[in-house]
């Protein structure tokens, strides 16, 4: 199969709509990390996805629809919902409500529970209009690997194996949605993301951190360990570690490597000699700029050479869990993704 990478055009979305009524899968933008959609209401082509993925079975799907999708056909809506929806939609939160099961089965992996997200992107937003359908859609990436955030990622994972991709140009967002939890009396996240904790907790009081307590089913089962792995050796180090990753640098430089540090400006600014990716200053540019750097410290590194940011909590929640877990660091911290 020849993969295509198209920008949105009234022809492109006529053809992305015949695709995915056609039961195929095709990738789009969203200001988080591109997509791998298909239509959820039809089995084979949700099954397709996990397919191309190489997805566990059981590591449920988010549903996407258009703004003025009416959300209710799918899922229940507590009361004390809406004005989160009002707030951050659209947007990268995901909320999870006990579903209507009017989607294929195969969406929730057997969950009695639905995951629905409106994303921001215009590209996103074409296509779902355009489409009509709600969109099961986990991030364009095979399983396990880095989250894609360009169109060109998505083609590095799956060409040959999709038709089309709905380019949108960089997801600025960098990492994906908050999924939050609002099956319960108090929201739970899931995974954190750029709608933070302390965001939601401002409109409706409270919001917690979901954590797995031993012998509990999980909420979201597929607790893995390593996810969003570049394809490189990788070594991680904390801030106060600094010396020893200087040191695993000169080695892997004297063995005839290619060391990288991922860290930080600041520390990139500190060691100008140093060969490194730099991950920005706020907790917004390490976001957008993570994956794309795992994803080029696969082309150009040896040795990926991880250093610990000093920041904590908002934004840096996600961050944190998304890098830890890119180095093996994390078995406990949030959840597991694919
Ligand atoms: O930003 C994003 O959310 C991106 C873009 C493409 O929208 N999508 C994404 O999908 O990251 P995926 O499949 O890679 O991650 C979805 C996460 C998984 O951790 C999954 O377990 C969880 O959401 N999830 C989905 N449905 C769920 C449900 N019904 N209950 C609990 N967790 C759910
Ligand atoms: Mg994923």
């Amino acid at each position: 199969m020849n993969t295509v990478i198209l920008p949105v055009t009234s022809d492109s979305l006529a053809w992305a709509k015949e695709l995915i009524q056609d039961g195929e899968v095709v990738a789009f933008h969203t200001e988080t990390v591109y997509g791998l959609g298909a239509d959820a209401t039809n089995d084979d082509a949700v099954r397709k996805i996990f397919a191309l993925k190489g997805r566990p079975a059981d590591n449920p799907l988010i549903a996407h629809v258009h703004a003025d999708y009416d959300i209710s056909r799918l899922v229940e809506t507590p009361a004390w919902t809406q004005c989160l929806r009002e707030k951050f939609l659209p947007g990268p939160l995901t909320m999870v409500y006990p579903s209507k099961e009017k989607v294929s089965r195969f969406v929730s992996s057997g969950l009695p529970t639905l995951s629905i997200r409106v994303p921001s992107s215009p590209v996103a937003q074409a296509f779902l209009r355009a489409v009509g359908v709600p969109v099961a859609a986990p991030s364009a990436n095979r399983s396990k690997h880095v989250s894609p955030v360009t169109a060109q990622h998505v083609y590095d994972d799956f060409a040959g194996d999709i038709p089309l991709i709905l380019d949108g140009g960089a997801s600025q967002g960098g990492i994906e949605s908050t999924v939050l939890d609002c099956t319960g009396a108090v929201p739970l996240i899931l995974r954190a993301g750029l709608v933070t904790r302390e965001m939601i907790a401002s409109e409706v009081g409270a919001c917690e951190y979901y954590t797995l307590h031993e012998g509990e089913k999980p909420k979201s089962p597929g607790m893995a360990y390593r996810h969003y792995a570049p394809a490189c050796r990788t070594v991680f180090f904390t801030a106060a570690e600094r010396n020893d990753a200087l040191q695993a640098y000169r080695e892997e430089a004297a063995r005839g490597g290619t060391p990288v540090f991922l860290c930080e400006h600041a520390v990139a600014e500190a060691y100008p000699s140093i060969k490194s990716l730099d991950l920005g200053r706020t907790p917004e540019e390490m976001a957008s700029n993570l994956y794309a750097h795992l994803r080029t410290a696969e082309k150009r590194a040896s040795l990926l050479i991880g250093i610990e940011p000093l920041e904590h909590g908002g934004v840096m929640d996600g961050v944190r869990n998304r890098l830890l877990r890119a180095f093996g660091q994390d078995a406990k911290e949030q959840r597991d993704d694919t």
